[in-house]
């Protein structure tokens, strides 16, 4: 596929992937890479973008690239220190900041006939997050914004499409950051904004076809975003040499196998779904600790997969609904190593399979998923529907796991979540959840006292699952919800109400 796309080069700031949201946001596709690990530039390349970073271009051992290799062949913006190594390099200087600025500035003065800024107000707010600032430039260096104690905002080389820029228009704060970002990606760069997730779909899916030709596809399926937009865009494809495995593994919510293979169905896809229950209680038995839970899970899923992926002959590929922010290289902040991080959701694909993998999301984030899930027709029951973790209850009963425990868990769940959607809360928060306590509490029920067990509910808000605060929900449905389940749910009289935010807290408890 040749798509005109923007390079970002990451220098380990932790607005980069920012940087890259509010490209795409522009219909431009984007792609970063650790500034260590440059690709071979193509044709496609349009412009560059040199993220911030935590380091300073004085130390000895600052992250560097070969800015030579771009300049006079592609527009380049250096962001925050992107723009101080530039200048740094043409012979400018870079020194502690005498201020030192974080937050909100104010473009006093800036050039609004230069291309970068055009548009932009006068006083215009932006973000400023830096220690050093650049105290000197060089004669071809043209300074084109200010601020009150940055007198190097914003810099163009002359008669080059080469500029910087000491704030940060990626982050929300910078009130006219997109406006300048889409000045360089469309303007100077020249890019055609026809990134769309419609010409996602088309081009994917003709992409898969031609790369999976008349192969047979394997695909294990949760019941999530990820997973189910994958296995659509492929089944769109190939058809039904799409082969869809959805495992039962006793750690689901109520009901939730069935109203999720019979969506699947609707869907038209080729699912098989396979009841292992037993065998993952038994692998369970006894495990108390939650990453041995972890293991015995991850374990078991592989042998059940594998055993069914054997009864199709004749299978080559694996497919799997990895996401952008799964593969992307994150540039260790201490020295050049670039490390990849570890999928989350999948357990990795074991070598004896020896499948060839196709992940049609690699290159999405996750709300770009669900914008391509809708342009699919999936149903928002999918998309809209809370992450939820692979090891699935297992993880939110405390302790050992027995079908008594996670029959209660799943009553509790089924009446939480309705609750949320009956309410109107379900879509107001990210992820929520019943927890089975370990412990059990005395109370009063009719004249008798009983002493049984104990759940805890959680909702959070977040963006991402990275930081997450408690949900703020209304009294009124809190004290409901704990009425009903305390009525409905033989076994449990206490609800308690999390109230930790993550950090320092986790979304689970285990
Ligand atoms: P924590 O508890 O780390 O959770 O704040 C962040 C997000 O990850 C999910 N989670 C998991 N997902 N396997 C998964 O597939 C796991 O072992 C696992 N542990 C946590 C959690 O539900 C939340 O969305």
């Amino acid at each position: 596929m040749t798509t005109e796309q923007i390079l970002i080069l990451d220098f380990g700031s932790q607005y980069t992937q920012l940087i890259a949201r509010r490209v795409r946001e522009l219909n431009v596709y984007c792609e970063i890479h650790p500034y260590n690990h440059i690709p071979p530039i193509s044709h496609d390349v349009k412009g560059v973008i040199l993220s911030g970073s935590p380091c300073s271009v004085r130390d000895d051992d600052a992250p560097m690239v070969h800015l030579a290799a771009f300049r006079h062949k592609m527009p380049l913006l250096g962001v925050c220190y992107g723009a101080q190594l530039m200048a740094h390099t043409s012979g400018g200087e870079v020194q502690p900041s005498a201020i030192r600025e974080y937050g909100r500035a104010k473009l006093g003065t800036l050039n609004t006939q230069n291309t970068l800024l055009k548009g932009l107000e006068a006083n215009t707010q932006v973000w400023m997050s830096h220690a050093d600032t650049i105290t000197s430039v060089p004669d071809n260096f043209q300074i084109i914004a200010s601020t009150e104690s940055v007198q190097v905002a914003a810099f163009q080389v002359e008669n080059e499409p080469t500029y910087g820029i000491q704030f940060h228009p990626e982050v929300t704060h910078s009130t006219q950051g997109k406006m300048l970002l889409k000045n360089f990606v469309v303007d100077i760069c020249g890019c055609s904004q026809n990134w769309t997730a419609e010409s996602f779909v088309e081009t994917t899916i003709a992409d898969l076809k031609e790369k999976i030709g008349n192969d047979k596809v394997v695909m294990a399926l949760s019941g999530g975003v990820d997973s189910s937009v994958a296995a659509t865009l492929v089944h769109r494809a190939i058809g039904q040499n799409l082969y869809c495995i959805f495992v039962d593994n006793g750690l689901l919510r109520k009901d939730e196998f069935e109203s999720v293979l019979e969506s699947y169905q609707h869907l038209g896809l080729n699912i098989k779904g396979v009841d292992a229950k037993d065998q993952f209680y038994k692998a369970l038995e006894g495990l108390t600790d939650p990453e041995a839970k972890r293991k015995a899970i991850g374990r078991t899923f592989i042998e059940v997969f594998d055993q069914e992926a054997h009864l199709i002959e004749g299978v080559d590929w694996l497919g799997q609904g990895t996401i952008y922010p799964d593969v992307i290289e994150s540039v260790s902040v201490k020295g050049p190593s670039a490390t990849i991080k570890s999928h989350h959701n999948v357990g990795g694909l074991p070598d004896f399979m020896k499948l060839k993998v196709v992940e049609p999301l690699n290159t999405l984030f996750k709300d770009e998923v669900r914008t391509v899930g809708k342009t699919l027709g999936l149903p928002d029951a999918i998309l809209k529907r809370h992450p939820f973790p692979g090891p699935g209850l297992a993880i939110r009963i405390l302790g050992d796991i027995t079908a008594e425990k996670v029959h209660i868990l799943q009553e509790v769940d089924a009446l939480y979540i309705n609750g949320l959607k009956k309410y109107g809360l379900y879509d107001q928060v990210w992820q929520a959840g019943a927890i089975l306590l370990p412990i059990q509490s005395v109370g009063v029920m009719g004249d008798e006292r009983t002493y049984e067990r104990v759940v805890a509910l959680r909702a959070v808000t977040s963006v991402d699952g990275m930081t997450a605060d408690w949900a703020h929900l209304p009294y009124e449905f809190l004290a409901d919800i704990s009425n009903e389940i305390i009525n409905r749910v033989k076994g449990v009289n206490r609800v308690v109400y999390d109230i930790s935010s993550k950090p320092p807290a986790t979304i689970e408890w285990e």
